[in-house]
């Protein structure tokens, strides 16, 4: 059998590391993105209640009263946890709180936007259950929409 063995320095090990644990977070937080039913307003297309969320992280969002932030890690949380604190310019008031969600789950759903690009929405059919490989992770029940 020939194999390769992949030589790197600590650092860039580690950085490598950290990348590979970003993604999976990233992408259970895509699961949770389709299980809290997010998907129903961000769906990115033209029936969508809510902005599209591809490729906002740190870039500035216009709200509601002409004030501007940046859509940092906080922004996106605070978006989540306390919808009204900061209106988007041009939608209404009507995401409801996911105050309470378990903070896993919560940094998930921060990765998850944190690294979705331009067509990458998952489509507002898919099937959406969580990995079954995360034994940490019951199937919670979505919260109601309003
Ligand atoms: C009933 C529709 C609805 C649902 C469900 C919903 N949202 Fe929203 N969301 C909105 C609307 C409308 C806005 C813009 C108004 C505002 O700022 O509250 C928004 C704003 C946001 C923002 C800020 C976006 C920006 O461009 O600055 C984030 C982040 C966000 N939502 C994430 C989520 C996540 C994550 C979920 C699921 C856990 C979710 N939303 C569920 C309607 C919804």
């Amino acid at each position: 059998m020939i194999g390769w063995i992949v030589a790197q320095e600590p650092a860039e090990y580690q950085r490598w590391l950290s990348s590979q644990a970003d993604r999976s977070l990233a992408l259970r937080g895509r699961q949770r993105f389709l299980q809290y039913q997010c998907i129903a307003c961000h769906s990115a297309d033209a029936a969508a209640k809510g902005p599209n969320l591809e490729a906002i992280f740190n870039k500035p969002v216009a709200l509601e009263g002409g004030r501007t932030v940046l859509a940092d890690e906080n922004y996106i949380r605070e978006s989540i946890v306390n919808p009204r604190a900061k209106i988007v310019a041009g939608f209404e008031p009507i995401m409801p709180t996911f105050q309470g969600m378990p903070e896993d789950e919560l940094l998930e759903l921060v990765a998850f936007i944190k690294a979705l690009r331009p067509g990458e929405t998952p489509p507002r059919n898919e099937e959406s259950t969580p990995p079954q490989s995360d034994p940490k992770s019951p199937i919670p029940k979505p919260y109601p929409i309003p």
